[in-house]
């Protein structure tokens, strides 16, 4: 038996007009998971509302591991800031959840991240990714933490190129070019290790294809190519976490890959997702070693998330509606 944590119980967010209730627009948001094996375990989604001002954090804790899961309200914390017109999200955290950065393109164009900076207080600060970060108003995100104070935030620019802003000893690296990609795809980066340490790894689309960059401290940026079945589809949105890639297929449904990082077996499961449209967006994680929880959201603007509880297997998806009512 593992329950949510109540480490956030008590909610005093400086800063922020925070308020409990608020409407959450699905169209583009980013999840993180913690100790998928402990008994501290958290989750928690990343997006903000249809006003584009702040950014909001979907919060389940506290009433144990369950389908469906129980949510509190979406918390708006920055309601000063407003998040570019197709800003993506992406968040990140520590393995005991201590530590979250989600990372957004403002409306001046600027790639900025809140850092949850005390978790006793639950303070967040808004910060700017220096070092020149220029992103596409309408880039993809993707980061990752590889270490405590040192992470990187992935983003495209208006010609394709991949590149890679990098955060150690204290400050913003310049950015660096990874790879090229057709623009528009989405984005992925997660943590790695094999024997000869730390990976990087950073996932993009190319054509029918997710392609996989590695680097490691001793090998700069190669990469390998993922040809998933069923068929990916054409700007397909992708989650990869520990042990899983999901995608949206051709088909308009959510498909699933399982591996890990350079070892991916493509040929994946269906998920039985609803019938409401294709994904818009899609984020999947890891609690408990394998107790997987995707969302996705349609185009009807609902987030639906669908879960594969040990021995069980995947459930039916469940709906959120994002009416500003608290979720239950
Ligand atoms: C951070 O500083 C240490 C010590 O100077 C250095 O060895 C390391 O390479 C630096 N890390 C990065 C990512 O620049
Ligand atoms: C991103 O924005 C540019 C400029 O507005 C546009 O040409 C391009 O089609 C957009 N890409 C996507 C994937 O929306
Ligand atoms: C993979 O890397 C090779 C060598 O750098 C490069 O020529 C090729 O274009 C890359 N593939 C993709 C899909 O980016």
């Amino acid at each position: 038996m593992s329950f949510f944590s109540f480490s956030k119980l008590v909610r005093l967010v400086l800063l922020a007009s925070s308020a409990l209730g608020l409407a959450f627009n699905p169209r583009r948001f980013s999840l993180v998971t913690w100790n998928p094996s402990g008994e501290n375990v958290g989750l928690r989604v990343f997006g903000t509302a249809p006003d584009r001002r702040g950014f909001l954090e979907l919060n389940t804790q506290n009433k144990g591991l369950q389908n469906p899961l129980w949510w509190y309200a979406s918390m708006r914390l920055f309601g000063t800031v407003t998040t570019a017109e197709e800003s993506d999200f992406a968040a990140i955290s520590s393995r005991d959840g201590q530590q979250i950065i989600v990372f957004f393109v403002r409306d001046d164009g600027a790639l900025v991240y809140g850092q949850w900076t005390d978790a006793t207080a639950d303070m967040w600060a808004l910060k700017t990714v220096g070092g020149g970060a220029a992103p596409a108003a309408n880039s993809s995100l993707g980061a990752a933490m590889w270490a405590a104070g040192h992470m990187s935030v992935f983003y495209q620019d208006g010609s394709g190129s991949i590149f890679e802003s990098e955060f150690a000893n204290g400050t913003w690296a310049r950015p660096r070019a990874v790879a090229t990609a057709s623009l528009g795809t989405d984005i992925n980066a997660v943590a790695a290790s094999n024997a000869n340490g730390m990976l990087k790894a950073v996932y993009v689309q190319g054509g029918a294809s997710i392609i996989e960059w590695l680097s490691s401290a001793s090998s700069g940026w190669s990469n390998t190519t993922i040809t998933p079945s069923p068929e990916i589809s054409a700007t397909s949105r992708f989650s990869v976490s520990s042990g899983r890639i999901h995608y949206t297929s051709a088909d308009g449904g959510l498909a699933e890959i399982t591996g890990r990082v350079g070892l991916w077996r493509p040929r994946g499961g269906k998920l039985s997702v609803s019938n409401n449209g294709p994904a818009t967006d899609v984020a999947s994680g890891l609690l408990l070693f394998d107790w997987v929880f995707v969302f996705y959201s349609t185009a009807d603007n609902t987030l639906w998330n669908q879960v594969s509880f040990a021995f069980y297997g995947w459930q039916r998806p469940q709906a959120f509606w994002p009416s500003g009512v608290p979720w239950t």
